[in-house]
C-alpha cells in the first residue's frame, strides 16, 4: 500500500489561488477516499483519525470559499464508503448521516451561536443539549417489525449498506424482541458496535497465536469480527451496542427529546452509555468535554469525542440538517494523543509461531493519562522507513536506536511511532540491522515469509519451528489436537503444564512419559490420580500407531495444513519415502525438488517450508527421535495397476455421477494425477456440460476428450 501524504501544513485556504484551490481540491477528494476505503471496507486505516479529520477539514474549507467546486461527486455529500460487495445491500429508510467536528472550544462556541440564530432564540433563552461519548466503532440501523429483529445494517455509504443480521444476532446487548408496550410497528435504533479494549488485547493474542496478523486497534477488529460470513466467528468475539439515535419510527415518537429516547431505548432492553449528560450551557459542554477526555483512557472501551445534540427533537427537526450533516448536532473531537521521547533500545520478540516482532522501548512517557515503555515497529519495513505496515510513520523516516522518537495513542491503546526529530539525531548513528537468527538460544536462521501472491512479505520468522523454544508449545499442541494425534486427555492445559515443568520438551517425550513416570509420580499432580494417568497412558499408547498424512500433519511443517499432508502421504506412499525427499529438497537436490512439485496441490511456498524444516538439524533431530517412538502407516497407495496409472488428467465442466473433487481423489487412488490446467502433457480430459476453454485447451493439444460415462468405464 503507498504511504500516505498527509500535508496539512500547506498554504492557508484563504490564501489559495482558484487554480490552486481546484488542484488541491482534487488532489484532497483521490487521497480522501482512499482513506474512506481502507477505512470502511478493508478495516485498515492508514492514517490517525485525526490527520483523517484535518484532511476532511481543509476539503471543506476550499468548497466553502469556492462553492462552484462543490459537484455531484463532492466527498461532503458522502458519508463513508460503498458497501464492499460481500453481504446482500439494504437500503436503509432514512438515510444514516454523519456530523460535523469541532476541534476547538470556538468552534463549539459557533455551533451553539448558530442555532441560537437559527431558531431566533434570545440570548438568554436556555438550550438543553444530551452531551454524549463519541463512541469509536461502527455505525449500526437496526429495523424492528412488530417488535421483533428483522434486520441489521451498517451504514455503507450513509444510503445503502451491508446486511449484516444474522451477525447482530449474536450480541447481547441487541435485544431480539423489544420490551415494552405500545412498541411502533416499525423502529429503527442505531448506535454503535464495539468492542473493549480488554477483548480486543485477547483476540489480538488469540490473532497471534494463530499465525495471524493483529488488528490496528479495537475499532478494526470490531468491524473484521462483524464482517465475518460465519455468525459463530461473530459470536466468539464479544461485542457490545449502545443505542443513541434512531432512522424510521413508524406513528407517534415515544418521547419528543433526545435524552427521553435514550430512556425509551433502555426500556426497549438497549444498553445506553452510562456517561451521557444533559448540558445546559456551552461551559458546560466544555466542561463535559474536558472530564471525559480526563476518563478516556481509564474507559474500557474507545472514544474519540464527544457529540452534542439539541434535546429538543421539534427545535431538532426545525434546525435540520445542512448537505450531510445536522444543523443540531456536532462531534466535539480529542486530539490525537501524542509525546516526545527517547528510543532506547529496539528489542525482538518470538512469537508462539515464530514471527519475529521488534518492539521499541522508551524512555517512560505519558501519553494521555498512561505511561508508555513499550511501542510496536510492526516489522524490519517500517523500522527502515519503507511501508510495508508502517503507514503511519511520517513518510522517508527510518527509527533508529538512540532516536528522540514522536509516540502517539490515537484510539489506538498500541502506541505507535509517527514520527522521528531528525534534528535530534545523534551523530554516527546507524540503521538498525533487523537481526538474522532468532533470539532464542539456538540462533536459527530467520526467513521473511512469502505474501499470499507469492512476493516477498514484511513478516519475519524464526525457521526453528519444533526446536525454537519460543515455538515449541504451539508446536506440541497442534501434535496432540484432533486432527493430528489426537490424543485423548492431553489438552491445551496438560501440555503447558508438562511443558513448564520439563516432562515433555519434544513430542517424542510423550511417549516416554510411561517409561518414565516411576520417576515423575504423575498421579501425584493436583487434579491427577491414578485413574487419569493410566488412562493418559492408555490414551498414548493407542496413538504408537498412525497414518503418514496425521503424521506429516503433526510435525507443523509451515503451509503444510491437512490437505498438503494428505497429498504428500499420498504421493511418497511411506514415511522412507518421504523423509528421504524432504532430507534432498532440504539439500537442495533439483530432481527431489521438481518431483514434489509434480505433486498435484503442492508449489512453491510448501517445498521452501519443506526445506526450511528439514534444513534445520533440531528439527531433524525431533523427528529422528519420534519416529523411534512411533510406527507410521504408508498411505493408501494409489494402484499401479490401473489403466490410468501414471496418466494427467483434467476435469472440467458439470459432472453428474459425483462432484469434481471426489473424481479428482479417484483418480488419485488409481494413480493418476489430476491436474488444474490443460497442457500437452494432459492425457485426459474429462468434460461435462458446460465445459469451456479446458475443452478448447484439449483439443489444441490433441488431447483425448471423454465423457463421464467414458471415463467412468475407462476405470472401472
Ligand atoms: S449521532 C446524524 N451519537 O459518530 C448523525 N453518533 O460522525 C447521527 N458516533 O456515524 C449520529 N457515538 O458512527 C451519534 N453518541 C453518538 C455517537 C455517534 C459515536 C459515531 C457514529 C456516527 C459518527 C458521526
Amino acid at each position: 500500500m503507498a504511504k500516505a501524504k498527509v500535508q496539512t501544513d500547506k498554504t492557508p485556504v484563504e490564501l489559495l489561488t482558484k487554480k490552486q484551490a481546484q488542484a488541491e481540491h482534487a488532489r484532497l477528494q483521490t487521497e480522501i477516499a482512499g482513506h474512506d476505503k481502507r477505512y470502511y471496507q478493508q478495516d485498515r486505516p492508514s492514517v490517525s483519525d485525526a490527520e483523517y479529520d484535518a484532511l476532511r477539514k481543509r476539503y471543506n474549507a476550499i468548497e466553502e470559499r469556492f462553492p462552484e467546486l462543490r459537484t455531484f461527486e463532492s466527498l461532503s455529500l458522502k458519508v463513508g464508503a460503498a458497501p464492499s460487495g460481500k453481504f446482500k445491500k439494504v437500503r436503509h429508510a432514512v438515510p444514516m448521516l454523519s456530523l460535523d467536528n469541532a476541534f476547538a472550544e470556538q468552534d463549539v462556541i459557533d455551533f451553539v451561536g448558530r442555532i441560537r440564530r437559527f431558531l431566533k432564540l434570545a440570548d438568554d433563552e436556555e438550550i438543553a443539549f444530551s452531551a454524549e461519548p463519541k463512541i469509536d466503532g461502527l455505525s449500526m440501523s437496526l429495523r424492528y417489525e412488530d417488535g421483533a429483529l428483522v434486520t441489521a445494517a451498517t451504514r455503507g455509504d450513509g444510503a445503502e449498506g451491508e446486511d449484516v443480521t444474522a451477525n447482530i444476532r449474536t450480541l447481547h446487548d441487541v435485544p431480539q424482541q423489544l420490551k415494552g408496550r405500545n412498541i411502533p410497528k416499525v423502529t429503527e435504533v442505531r448506535g454503535e458496535v464495539y468492542m473493549t479494549k480488554a477483548d480486543f488485547l485477547k483476540l489480538n493474542e488469540r490473532q497471534k497465536a494463530a499465525g495471524e496478523q493483529p488488528f490496528a486497534n479495537p475499532r478494526n477488529s470490531a468491524a473484521g469480527s462483524l464482517r465475518q460470513k460465519d455468525p459463530s466467528i461473530t459470536a466468539s468475539r464479544p461485542l457490545g451496542f449502545f443505542a443513541y439515535a434512531w432512522g424510521e419510527i413508524s406513528g407517534e415518537m415515544p418521547a419528543d427529546t433526545q435524552t427521553g429516547m435514550i430512556k425509551w431505548f433502555e426500556h426497549c432492553g438497549f444498553t445506553t452509555n452510562p456517561l451521557t449528560k444533559m448540558c445546559r450551557s456551552v461551559e458546560e459542554l466544555i466542561a463535559f468535554h474536558r472530564k471525559i477526555e480526563e476518563q478516556r483512557s481509564h474507559l474500557d472501551y474507545d472514544i474519540d469525542g464527544v457529540v452534542y445534540k439539541v434535546d429538543r427533537l421539534d427545535w431538532q427537526e426545525r434546525l435540520g440538517f445542512i448537505s450531510r450533516t445536522p444543523r443540531w448536532g456536532i462531534a466535539h473531537k480529542f486530539p490525537a494523543e501524542r509525546a516526545t521521547t527517547v528510543l532506547k533500545d529496539i528489542e525482538i520478540q518470538v512469537g508462539r509461531t515464530g514471527a519475529l516482532t521488534p518492539v521499541g522501548k522508551l524512555e517512560p512517557v505519558g501519553v494521555g493519562g498512561v505511561i508508555v515503555q513499550n511501542v510496536t515497529l510492526h516489522n524490519e519495513d517500517y523500522i527502515k522507513g519503507i511501508g510495508g505496515k508502517g503507514e503511519v510513520l511520517r513518510e522517508g523516516r527510518d527509527i533508529r536506536i538512540g532516536d528522540t522518537v514522536i509516540v502517539q495513542r490515537a484510539g489506538d491503546v498500541i502506541p505507535q511511532v509517527v514520527d522521528v526529530v531528525i534534528e535530534n539525531r545523534k551523530k554516527g548513528s546507524e540503521p538498525y540491522l533487523f537481526p538474522t537468527k532468532c533470539p532464542c538460544h539456538l540462533h536459527t536462521k530467520v526467513v521473511r515469509e512469502e505474501t499470499a501472491t507469492g512476493e516477498e512479505g514484511s513478516r519475519a520468522r524464526c525457521t526453528g519451528e519444533f526446536a525454537c523454544p519460543f515455538q515449541k508449545i504451539q508446536h506440541l499442541m497442534l501434535f496432540v489436537s484432533r486432527r493430528a494425534f489426537d490424543i485423548e486427555g492431553l489438552g491445551e492445559k496438560q501440555i503447558e503444564l508438562f511443558y513448564q515443568e520439563g516432562w515433555v520438551k519434544e513430542p517424542a517425550d510423550i511417549f516416554t512419559l510411561e517409561a518414565r513416570n516411576k520417576a515423575l509420580k504423575l498421579e501425584e499432580i493436583e487434579g491427577y490420580g491414578e485413574t487419569s494417568v493410566k488412562n493418559l497412558f492408555g490414551a498414548i499408547n493407542e496413538r504408537r500407531e498412525i497414518g503418514l498424512d496425521r503424521f506429516i500433519y503433526a510435525l507443523g511443517i509451515r503451509h503444510v495444513g491437512e490437505t498438503t499432508a494428505l497429498a504428500l502421504a499420498r504421493g511418497y506412499g511411506s514415511w522412507e519415502a518421504f523423509h528421504d525427499a524432504c532430507l534432498k529438497v532440504a539439500k537442495g537436490d533439483e530432481e527431489t525438488i521438481a518431483e514434489m512439485d509434480a505433486l498435484d496441490q503442492i508449489g512453491e511456498t510448501v517445498i521452501a517450508a519443506v526445506a526450511a524444516y528439514f534444513g534445520e538439524s533440531h528439527n531433524r533431530g525431533i523427528v529422528e527421535r519420534l519416529t523411534k517412538q512411533v510406527k507410521i502407516l504408508d498411505a493408501e497407495k494409489p494402484k499401479k495397476d490401473s489403466a490410468i496409472a501414471g496418466k494427467t488428467v483434467v476435469f472440467t465442466g458439470a459432472l453428474e455421477k459425483m462432484t469434481r473433487d471426489e473424481a479428482k481423489a479417484q483418480a488419485e487412488r488409481l494413480g493418476a494425477k489430476a491436474a488444474g490446467s490443460v497442457s500437452k502433457k494432459t492425457d485426459y480430459v474429462v468434460a461435462g456440460p458446460g465445459a469451456g476453454s479446458k475443452l478448447t485447451e484439449a483439443k489444441k493439444h490433441n488431447v483425448t476428450v471423454l465423457t463421464e460415462d467414458e471415463w467412468l468405464k475407462l476405470i472401472s
